[in-house]
């Protein structure tokens, strides 16, 4: 049945649920706070209706999620720090009470569900307990780490110089999933509310070393390329302590159980995604 879905962060990295909802027949109202800028204009382009919102003012939230049957948000973390981050959660929990919405997909993170003691699975965590506390109609997605990280601008030069960065030991095993699965799933999870709601879910589509990654992006492109260790206390006391838990207790996401319950998700191994990702040598 075709629906109507609210994207919060249309313009963010989770924003390729645009086409794939509209792609899927159903009718795309993208927030953003520039509905006339390019990636507004794109959105339009493709067929969704672009509307103003801000995270910052739950009005107008309230007014984007007027009639809407289903909405999909993200939290803002890398854009607006992890203070903002919750604000604009509680904004949005806030919102979708005073609007009785049908049911809000919130795309939260693996490892908020525990007592981590991470400063950004603990911010996760409490837009997680906001929403349950005001008893909002709620699935949460928690993607485990994200594939594109990899080319997070702390890793260009690294990239550039032929190394695959890797901010826990080599021959560490990490659970990832790319952000196509997420948003794939995420639309899942829209169409059968009855089926989702009330959940909460951690994704992950694979897991591998470093040490497997350089092989396998190795042969991709045609260079031979060496892991690079490096100290996550570089990255800042935030992503230091995640990369510290990753390293210590990391995800333990049934991948197998995943794709054999979901298979329609079409999940993606990180060689699968890699070969998109990463240029294969000319000729
Ligand atoms: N990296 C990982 O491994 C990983 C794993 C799991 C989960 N996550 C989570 O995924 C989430 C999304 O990623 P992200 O942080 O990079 O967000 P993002 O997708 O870059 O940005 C979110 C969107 O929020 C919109 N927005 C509306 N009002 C805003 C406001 N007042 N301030 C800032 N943005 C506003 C922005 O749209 P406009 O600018 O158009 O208004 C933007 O498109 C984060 O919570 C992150 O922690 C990440």
């Amino acid at each position: 049945m075709s629906m109507t879905v609210l994207v919060a962060g249309a313009t963010g990295r989770f924003g390729g649920i645009c086409g794939l909802l509209l792609e899927r027949g159903h009718r795309v109202r993208a927030l953003t706070r520039e509905p006339t800028s390019p990636a507004g204009q794109q959105l339009r382009e493709r067929g969704a209706e672009v509307v103003y919102g801000d995270f910052d003012d739950a009005d107008t939230l309230v007014a984007a999620m007027a009639g809407a049957d289903g909405v999909f948000a993200t939290g803002t973390l890398h854009r607006a720090g992890p203070d903002r981050e919750l604000r604009h959660g509680r904004n949005l929990a806030e919102a979708a009470r005073a609007s009785r919405l049908p049911h809000l997909v919130y795309v939260s993170g693996a490892g908020a569900g525990e007592r981590t003691g991470v400063p950004v699975f603990e911010v996760k965590a409490e837009v997680e307990r906001h929403l349950r506390a005001l008893d909002v109609a709620h699935t949460i997605v928690a993607p485990v780490y994200l594939m594109e990280n990899l080319f997070n601008p702390w890793n260009t030069a690294a990239l550039q110089a032929d190394k695959l960065p890797s901010y826990l030991p080599a021959h560490r095993r990490l659970q990832q999933v790319p952000v196509i699965d997420v948003i794939s799933f995420a639309a899942l999870v829209l169409e059968r509310p009855e089926r989702f709601a009330g959940q909460r879910l951690e994704i992950a589509s694979d897991e591998l070393t470093a040490e497997e990654m350089a092989d396998i992006v190795s042969r991709i492109t045609g260079h031979p390329r060496l892991v690079e260790e490096i100290p996550p206390d570089n990255l800042g006391p935030g992503l230091s302590a995640l990369f510290e838990w990753l390293d210590r207790t990391g995800h333990h996401v049934d991948i197998e159980g995943l794709r054999r319950e979901y298979p329609e998700v079409g999940w993606h191994s990180f060689g699968e995604w890699a070969g998109g990702a990463f240029t294969p040598p000319a000729g």
